[in-house]
């Protein structure tokens, strides 16, 4: 039996679904029962009625979706992919930063651990990020941890967002040089960057996307050729969706390493051993469950 039919006979047997992010390789967007953006994963981590949950992406969404579902089996298949900018922020600086503004609400990105998200009001996505921002009933906002999608969201709400120092590596190294010579060498391609990027970047580009609303862009935009300003795997199901447009990397190093530990046989051994599960402590579960739970709420 070949590794990809012995992967799907497993999942039946077991019960288990497969979600994968809209970065992970080829191989593996294809093999899931899912693949998505974070909010998508999320919303379908807490609704579906599967027994074991294998999260093909980064520790932080899998925290995220054992948190949301805290009776179902959550793995992930390698437990180093972590996302360095979930590890920017602590709970001990939510802690200072709510001493230093005692009237502001804390909206915090999806890409924190579960600490962090204990001690925030309501989580977010790149997808619903301005939404929750002016859904929430507060004038004052602490954003973390991403300063460049704060900012971003800043500049269409008049309410006070008070920004973290988090960065994503993978998107903070593109820059407004590579960007401007890509466009130089495909006149007339429609540029999408993601919110991680830059100002700078930002400031340079045509569409402002997550990933699923990238997936959306190109199902009914009439451009022929689209620049593709985020991370590489995002490519592979642009095409699936829309084969009839051509996709440029805005750059070749558009990479994400930790969204790249995961192939094929790597999530053979998760389902076969069921490793490695991911679990969060009750009384931070139930704190963080608060927050994920009012995101969706209000995402809607
Ligand atoms: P999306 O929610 O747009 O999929 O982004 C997740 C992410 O980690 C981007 O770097
Ligand atoms: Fe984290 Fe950036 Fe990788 Fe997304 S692309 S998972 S933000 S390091």
């Amino acid at each position: 039996m070949d590794i990809t039919q012995e992967i799907k006979r497993l999942a039946r047997d077991k019960n288990a679904i497969i979600l994968a992010h809209n970065y992970q390789i080829d191989e593996i967007q294809d093999i899931a029962d899912f693949s998505g953006d974070s909010l998508e994963l999320s919303q379908i981590a807490a609704k579906n009625d599967a027994a074991m949950i294998v999260f093909c992406g980064v520790h932080f969404m899998a925290e995220s979706a054992s948190i949301l579902s805290p009776q179902k089996k959550v793995i992930i298949p390698d437990p180093t992919a972590g996302c360095p900018m979930a590890d920017m922020v602590e709970a001990e600086d939510v802690i200072d930063l709510k001493k230093q503004h005692p009237g502001a609400m804390v909206i915090t990105y999806i890409n924190s651990t579960a600490a962090v998200k204990a001690h925030s009001d309501v989580i977010c996505t790149s997808s619903n990020a301005l939404r929750i921002v002016e859904r929430v009933d507060a004038d004052e906002i602490i954003f973390l941890p991403d300063r460049n999608l704060g900012s971003y969201v800043q500049r269409f709400t008049k309410k006070k967002i008070i920004l973290w120092k988090g960065f994503c590596p993978t998107h903070e190294k593109f820059t407004p040089e590579e960007l401007r010579a890509v466009r130089e060498k495909n006149p007339g391609a429609v540029v999408m960057v993601h919110p991680e990027c830059r100002p700078e970047v930002i400031d340079l580009a045509d569409e402002v996307l997550s990933t699923g609303q990238m997936v959306n862009f190109v199902q009914k935009t009439d451009k022929r050729k689209i620049i593709v300003g985020t991370e590489i795997g995002m490519i592979h199901k642009l095409k699936c969706v829309a084969p009839h447009i051509e996709y440029i990397p805005a750059s070749a190093s558009f990479i994400c390493p930790n969204m790249k530990k995961t192939n094929l046989q790597v999530l053979l051994n998760a389902l076969q051993k069921e490793e490695t599960v991911v679990s969060v402590a009750q009384d931070i579960r139930d704190r963080a469950k608060k927050a994920l739970d009012r995101m969706l709420e209000l995402s809607y």
